[in-house]
């Protein structure tokens, strides 16, 4: 990243902050039969990098400027010392990617089957952060095999009484348990709060849709989960309500009986073709420096690391797409017979690439995943108006 140039020295300085001090995910050896397979396991999270973004994965920390969420945490509790007032536009700018969830402790709370699906077809689970999980070049068996290091004893299955779940509602309403969590057709309450790295904004960030606790919680769990959030998890955001047993089966109960399910955005109708020109500088400051520079930049200026939709990264291969410069957008991407094409050419259903993966990033957001990855990778998709500058900007001959 050309970010990565800039304030290399900061992140060298940087890079003495405390590391985590969390556990680190060792495999028990009773749940996976062969270490071979934790091996195996260790190596997919490397080669993907997942490392990059969460912690608990039991990998080394990345290099400082190839920590995506490190940086972005640092830049903005102001630990990055830049002598510039670009610091303050860079805080206002960093909304998407301040926190991720830590893999550490998911073994006692994720069911595998759910994991190995979420990692072939991401999709929201906590409203309150803008980025999402992304789409990664794994197979069917890497992501089951994924699921299976990161819970490594999944806990015994618990059944639950439906009878205990008018309780459980009215619990929920009494704790305020919506202050946080968004559940289902219920957004969280407080909205528009500053994020930043503050815990209470990080729990905002961090809290789960509850609508998909009942897809994703190891039933087994849930009830000493709510107990005491805790005794699965030492530092877990979510607070300890001191509940009792039965107050915590009947709030279980409540949740998994939940018909609630995860909003689908809805459908963005696209505007029509704007009838005034559309010049590079307006679609370069409006959408590619904006976002997508930030996989996808000019690999020389950052010290050989174009981002992972250049140069390669998150297990994808180099696809060797720049969109720091006209020129650079013009050379097109490489395509899947290792030949560069245009990504202004129309792919097989008569949209030109570019605008394709805009609209694949609005599909996959409503849960379906075509073979088109959608873009950005992982972060919101663009707006209506933004992806018709794209497609304006191209219908006109993308004017310099
Ligand atoms: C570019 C950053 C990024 C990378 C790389 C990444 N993730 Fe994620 N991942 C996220 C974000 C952000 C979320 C939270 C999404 C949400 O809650 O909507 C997430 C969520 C998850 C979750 C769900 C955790 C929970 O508590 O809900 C799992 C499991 C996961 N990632 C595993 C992985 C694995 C395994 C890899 C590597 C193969 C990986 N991630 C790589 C950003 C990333
Ligand atoms: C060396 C520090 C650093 C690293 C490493 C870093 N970023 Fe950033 N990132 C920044 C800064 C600074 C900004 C704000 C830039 C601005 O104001 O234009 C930013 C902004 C962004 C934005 C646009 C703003 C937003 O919040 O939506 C995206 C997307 C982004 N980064 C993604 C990533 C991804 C993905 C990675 C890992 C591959 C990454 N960044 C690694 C420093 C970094
Ligand atoms: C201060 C904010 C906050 C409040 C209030 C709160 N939670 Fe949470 N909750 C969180 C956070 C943050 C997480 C994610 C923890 C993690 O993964 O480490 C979480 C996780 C959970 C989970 C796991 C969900 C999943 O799918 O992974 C459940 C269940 C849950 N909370 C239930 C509740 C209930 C019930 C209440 C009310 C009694 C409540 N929470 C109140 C912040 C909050
Ligand atoms: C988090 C990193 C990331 C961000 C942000 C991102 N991309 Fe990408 N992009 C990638 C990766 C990785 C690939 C390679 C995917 C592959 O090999 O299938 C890619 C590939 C592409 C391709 C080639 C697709 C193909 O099938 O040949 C285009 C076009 C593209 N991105 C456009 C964009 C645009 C436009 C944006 C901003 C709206 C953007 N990207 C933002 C990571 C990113």
């Amino acid at each position: 990243m050309p970010l990565v140039l800039l304030f290399l020295a900061a992140v060298i300085l940087a890079c003495s902050s405390k590391k985590e001090d969390r556990p680190k995910l060792t495999p028990s050896a009773s749940a996976i039969d062969a270490s071979a397979s934790a091996t195996a396991g260790q190596q997919l999270l490397a080669r993907f990098e997942c490392h990059r973004c969460h912690a608990g994965t039991g990998l080394d920390e990345p290099a400082p400027e190839k920590q995506c969420v490190g940086c972005h945490r640092r830049i903005l509790a102001g630990e990055m010392d830049s002598s510039s007032d670009s610091s303050e536009a860079w805080k206002r700018n960093l909304t998407s990617l301040p926190v991720a969830p830590d893999l550490a402790h998911v073994g006692k709370k994720l069911k595998r089957a759910w994991v190995a699906d979420f990692l072939r077809r991401p999709h929201k689970v906590r409203p309150g952060l803008p980025a999402s999980m992304p789409r990664l070049p794994l197979s069917d068996n890497e992501a089951a095999l994924l699921s299976t290091v990161l819970i490594p004893a999944p806990s015994g299955d618990q059944r639950f009484s439906e009878a205990a779940a008018a309780r459980g509602a009215e619990l929920f309403a009494s704790l305020n348990c919506g202050a946080c969590h968004a559940f289902g057709s219920a957004p969280a309450r407080p909205r528009n709060y500053a994020g930043g790295t503050t815990p209470a904004g990080d729990a905002l960030m961090l809290a789960p849709d509850l609508a998909l606790t009942r897809h994703r919680f190891q039933s087994g769990s849930l009830v000493a989960w709510l107990m005491n959030p805790q005794s699965l998890d030492p530092q877990t955001l979510m607070p300890n309500f001191a509940l009792t047993e039965s107050q915590a089966v009947s709030l279980a109960a409540f949740l998994w009986f939940s018909k609630e399910q995860r909003p689908v955005p809805a459908l963005v109708e696209r505007l029509p073709i704007l009838e005034r020109d559309v010049g590079w500088d307006e679609v370069f400051e409006s959408v590619f420096k904006n976002v997508c520079w930030h996989c996808h930049s000019d690999a020389e200026f950052a010290m050989g690391d174009g981002g992972a939709g250049n140069t390669g990264g998150f297990g994808y291969g180099a696809k060797g797409f720049d969109v720091s410069s006209y020129e650079a957008i013009r050379s097109g991407a490489m395509g899947p017979d290792g030949r560069r094409r245009s990504v202004f050419a129309n792919d097989e259903n008569g949209v030109p690439l570019l605008l394709a993966v805009l609209l694949a990033r609005r599909a996959e957001e409503r849960g379906q995943h075509a073979e088109q990855i959608g873009m950005p990778l992982g972060f919101p998709s663009m707006s209506a108006e933004q992806i018709q500058l794209v497609e304006s900007w191209i219908a006109q001959g993308h004017l310099r």
